[in-house]
């Protein structure tokens, strides 16, 4: 099929082309407007008339609202409307146009669920309004269950059995088998879920805060009942995402529908207390984690079941054995992942679903296998990474975990490293190094990009892929200008409107590789036009600064080959080489950290992240993903954890204050080294996702760390100083 991307691409066209801006650490095009506060976000557009429109969550679990009294709060000064249709009362949808479940007008599936939007002139007046709202129901919250339990979970996918696992445990010399649990998260972007509707006749038009376009517009037209052709989302500046805006949230449909009936724009605006509530959460998980290995520590056994929950009739599993399918060997293995059925907001796809959390138990539980041989951790890995992918046999495409390893281990000082614990003190503490792998699927999806080349050689690059804080804006126009042969401020990057061709959106890392895919190809429509005019082969076209020349031609401007603008849509499909290769990005963190012996507080002192992510296209932007990943990593490590009342399913910890996020001082040095790579498989970029990897693992690294530190083995997410505390060897006794 056209655009279908079927054979690897191993053409090192962007090594070959001379301007020389790909790959570079380039500033973001929009950095200015951003610093200097002037990039307007969906909250801040300012339409004629609008009105403030509030959420009002219900104050049951579970059950059926049986009345709004709307009477009362109408008349409060400035009330425009209280709206209770049925699509605003629809869970946060997750990317997936079309297959959100109906749902009934009126059921309350989980605490705070948002039930009504009250409408008035100032946003003051509608919270007013929407705290005096009463409303009545039939309280079934007796019947819901609020804690997960293995005892209900079943299974969420076929799971993965090869071998004899239980055999193959009793025959391994060295054995593994623990139970792990990390706590549900929250994405919580800076920018909180916010949406402008405002109708011309049939035509919407919503600001908005979103991930995927071309699925938004069908998301929110099946809420509304129309024709997605009559929806218009833009999302210039997103201020985070990591999943929480992959799918369209209650703001829009809410907003939609207000301003549908009053008439006039209406704003909604998520509280920070309401991103945490009604936003979706990573699952909290329980970890079951089996190694067996033979006296060289080969992996003979590898098991890896967990147990998530999410709620009834929601179909979303966090993914959490997904890179343990692929990263290690272990002929003998079972993988299975079971869902329960509880009472808590939905849980969905937060940054890096399933190797997350996944990777830092596995990684944790590898770093157990490797203390107890006395082998070190990185020799491990090395000897277990397979051939092929165990159980199916598929290729894998680049893989620069080996690389990966050793340089990082190499540029951080692994060799430093005290075998034991407790083998390094500095006054009050205890001073450990640990590491673990990383590595995370990578993601081919379909994109579409306009470029054009204008009559004076200038460049303009058009999609609907959103820049979610990622780099997308500079990525993009590197790479036309690289291919095309033109100055950085000769291109011009238009993004984040539906109205433009579908790019694959935000999500699962891809965007930058699959979007950069389609800018990519639409280059190469161009180069071929320019190349006829020229008379030489498009692969011998060289483009440089505006000049175009090729082997035996003069070099002369490009603007004499130009009689009007050239305007190409490129596509990519993801084809068979997404079906025939097993597709990853890998790498390798390196942790030091101080434990204190008194307190049990763990400060990180330095951390390196070694990654393989194909040809990087933007240096700074890469590097940036990377460490934000890792500082994720270090949060769900230490700090972060939902607490819900496991009386009544609610979050008690619903803001900033009480989810603890790392803050600038709890960063230390980081390093982020790119293992240079080329992967034609990926795509014709020779490019793999970024955004999620410095996460996947990043955990991991730091438990393993404290245990070298101290002596400490938590299996218990996150790692706080209580934890930790209840199991410290002697502050006076131990050996140093
Ligand atoms: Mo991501 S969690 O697919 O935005």
């Amino acid at each position: 099929m056209f655009g279908t991307y079927d054979r690897p691409d191993q053409r090192n066209m962007l090594d070959r082309t001379k301007q020389g801006v790909i790959g570079k650490p380039l500033d973001r095009p929009e950095g200015h407007l951003k610093v200097a506060g002037q990039a307007t976000y969906a909250a801040e557009y300012q339409r004629p008339d609008c009105a403030e429109g509030v959420l009002v969550g219900a104050t049951i679990s579970k059950g059926r609202v049986t009345a709004i009294h709307r009477d009362k709060v109408m008349a409060m000064p400035g009330v425009l409307g209280v709206y209770a249709a049925q699509a605003m009362l629809r869970r946060a949808a997750q990317g997936t146009a079309g297959q959100a479940p109906a749902q009934d007008v009126q059921q309350v599936d989980f605490p705070l669920q948002p039930v009504a939007l009250v409408v008035a002139e100032t946003f003051e007046q509608a919270t007013a309004a929407a705290k005096a709202l009463q409303i009545d129901y039939d309280d079934q919250s007796a019947d819901a269950v609020f804690v997960p339990s293995r005892e209900m979970a079943e299974p969420a996918t076929e799971p993965t059995e090869a071998g004899d696992i239980d055999d193959a445990m009793t025959q391994a010399k060295h054995v593994v088998d623990h139970i792990y649990t990390t706590p549900g998260h929250s994405s919580t972007a800076m920018e909180p879920h916010a949406s402008i509707a405002e109708w011309d006749g049939d035509k919407l038009t919503l600001w908005g805060s979103f991930q995927m376009l071309k699925y938004n517009i069908k998301e929110l037209a099946d809420s509304l009942g129309i024709a997605s052709s009559k929806v218009r989302i833009l999302s210039n500046y997103v201020g985070g995402g990591f999943g929480s805006k992959l799918g369209i949230s209650h703001d829009a449909v809410s907003a939609a529908v207000a301003a549908r009936e009053l008439g006039r724009p209406v704003r909604v605006v998520l509280t920070r207390q309401q991103v945490f509530q009604i936003i979706m959460r990573r699952s909290e998980t329980e970890q079951r984690v089996r190694l067996g290995a033979d006296a060289d520590g080969r992996l003979i056994a590898l098991g890896h079941e967990a147990w998530v929950s999410n709620l009834p009739d929601e179909a979303f599993a966090e993914p959490v054995t997904q890179a343990t399918e692929f990263l290690y060997a272990g002929e003998n293995r079972r993988l299975a992942i079971e869902l329960s059925q509880i009472c808590r907001v939905t849980a969905g796809s937060v940054r890096a679903p399933g190797e997350a959390v996944g990777m830092q138990v596995l990684e944790s539980a590898m770093d157990e296998l490797a203390c107890q041989m006395q082998i070190d951790p990185i020799e491990l890995r090395k000897c277990n990474i397979p051939s092929v992918v165990p159980g199916d046999g598929t290729q894998y495409s680049s893989r620069k975990l080996v690389e990966a390893l050793d340089q990082g281990a190499k540029a951080f000082g692994w060799d430093k490293r005290k075998p034991n614990p407790c083998m390094r003190r500095e006054g009050e503490w205890w001073i450990g190094m640990g590491m673990a792998s990383a590595a995370r699927v990578n993601i081919l999806m379909a994109a579409q990009a306009r470029v054009t080349m204008r009559a004076d050689g200038s460049l303009l690059v058009q999609s609907d892929q959103t820049d979610i804080g990622t780099g997308s804006y500079a990525i993009l126009g590197q790479i036309a200008a690289e291919m095309l042969g033109q100055p950085i401020d000769r291109t011009e990057v238009e993004l984040g409107d539906s109205s433009l061709p579908h790019g694959a959106g935000s999500g699962g890392s891809w965007g930058a590789s699959s979007t950069g895919s389609a800018v990519f190809r639409a280059c190469e429509a161009i180069r071929g036009v320019l190349a006829g005019r020229l008379k030489c082969r498009p692969d011998d076209l060289h483009l440089q600064d505006g000049m175009a020349w090729a082997e035996g031609i003069a070099p002369r401007p490009v603007t004499d080959l130009l009689d009007g603008d050239i305007a190409k849509i490129g596509l990519i499909k993801p084809g068979k080489t997404s079906k025939n290769y097993q597709q990853a990005t890998y790498g390798a963190f390196f942790v030091e950290v101080a434990v204190n012996a008194f307190t049990g507080e763990t400060r990180l002192r330095r951390m390196t992240g070694a990654f393989g992510i194909g040809r990087v296209l933007n240096e700074k932007t890469a590097r940036s993903q990377c460490l934000g990943g890792m500082v994720w990593g270090i949060g769900s490590a230490l700090t972060e954890e939902l607490a819900f009342d496991n009386r009544d399913g609610h979050l008690v910890n619903h803001d900033l204050a009480e989810y603890h996020v790392p803050v600038h001082r709890d960063i230390p040095k980081m390093e982020v080294i790119f293992v240079e790579e080329r992967d034609g498989v990926a795509s014709p970029l020779q490019a793999k996702g970024v955004g999620e990897l410095g996460i996947c693992g990043a955990a991991g690294a730091v438990a393993n760390a404290i245990y070298n530190a101290c002596g400490v083995r938590l299996r218990d997410f996150p790692m706080t100083p209580d934890k930790l505390l209840a199991d410290l060897p002697d502050p006076f006794t131990a050996a140093s």
